[in-house]
């Protein structure tokens, strides 16, 4: 084939790579192949310029020429419609500012939080102080300072889970009156709120609950005193027209003990068609008495000079009541669509 047939195979070669090129690697590719610096086949072209004859070289020189204008056109051409693509590729995947942003969601308080603060706010203007003690808990504060003697019955009724070393999960939050009353000399008033845990799962009850332990050592507490302070924490905490009503009861560390009992929120203690209280006007919602003495004295109080009262209460209780929420369950799913709807 003479030169010129030559060159317009080339041409047509280029035109047919060319038609093929669809993104910018292949574009490069082709650039690279025909016009690069050091391989590209158009200058190979040039430089084969020494063995055509001279007569021919300057038709050979005009033929090149042509060729290398036309690759490098439509390498132009098709450099610019890549460019045009990939601008409207960045376009659609940028961020449009104008657009309105997505509001950001306010968090509320865990319902048995906002209860805790609310107890803890009371107390705390009834001149208590809020104290602390370690969940993993040893015989003597669970137990045993608090008057439940090894092998006693009423060991029974705390459903404990046990730990290593003789330790338990504590199953109240009594002993931290214990560790209250061995650190500090009365007159004593601290509230202890915290986890507790018991061997019992059902919708009232779940292993992991939530108490507020009272505490008062003072001379000549008594008690009136155990049931006026009862009373105006059960007026702030639900309505000022809560009643309060003691039931005798046992406790190992108080003597006497009752369970609490305030008027039904819901049907104001009428108990008419009330669902809440099973129709009775009453709930039951603390458990409390008279420090024994026993426990006082084992805490280093003289039971002589100081008396002493105590209550107990379920944070998740309150927060059932308050909130209506059925299953105690819901409480620790940490469903945000149901706590989502209690608000402080
Ligand atoms: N610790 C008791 C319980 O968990 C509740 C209780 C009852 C606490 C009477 C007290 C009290 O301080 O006086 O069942």
């Amino acid at each position: 084939m003479d030169t010129a047939g030559q060159l317009s195979e080339l041409t047509e070669q280029f035109d047919r790579e060319a038609a093929e090129i669809s993104d910018r690697p292949s574009w490069e590719a082709l650039r690279l192949r025909w016009v690069g610096k050091k391989q590209g086949l158009l200058r190979s072209l040039m430089g084969r310029m020494k063995d055509i004859p001279p007569e021919d070289r300057r038709a050979y020189g005009q033929g090149v020429n042509l060729l290398k204008q036309g690759v490098e056109t439509r390498l132009q051409e098709l450099d610019s419609s890549l460019h045009l693509r990939e601008q409207k590729e960045v376009k659609s995947l940028a961020t449009d500012v104008t657009l309105p942003g997505r509001p950001p969601k306010i968090g509320s308080l865990h319902p048995i939080t906002v209860i805790r603060r609310e107890i803890e706010d009371i107390f705390t203007e009834l001149g208590y102080s809020v104290a602390e003690g370690p969940e993993v808990e040893d015989d003597y504060h669970n137990f045993e300072a608090l008057n439940f003697p090894p092998n006693h019955p009423a060991r029974d009724t705390q459903d404990t889970l046990f730990v290593k070393n003789g330790k338990v999960l504590r199953t109240h939050t009594s002993p931290v009156q214990i560790r209250t009353m061995l650190s500090r000399k009365p007159p004593i008033r601290v509230i202890c709120p915290g986890r507790v845990f018991r061997n019992d799962n059902d919708l009232r009850h779940s292993p992991m609950f939530h108490q507020v332990e009272g505490l008062a050592v003072a001379e000549g507490l008594t008690v009136g005193d155990l049931k006026g302070t009862l009373e105006s924490f059960v007026k702030r905490l639900f309505t000022a027209d809560t009643g309060v009503r003691l039931r005798p009861s046992f406790f190992p560390f108080t003597e006497p003990s009752a369970e609490v009992d305030i008027t039904c929120p819901f049907c104001s203690g009428t108990g008419r068609d009330c669902k809440v209280c099973s129709s009775t006007g009453w709930m039951e919602i603390l458990g409390s008495g008279m420090v024994d003495p026993r426990v006082l004295s084992g805490c280093g109080i003289d039971p002589e000079r100081y008396s002493g009262f105590a209550f107990g209460l379920g944070i998740d209780r309150v927060a059932m009541i308050r909130f209506g929420i059925p299953n105690i369950r819901m409480l620790f799913e940490n469903d945000l669509r149901v706590l989502g709807q209690i608000r402080a």
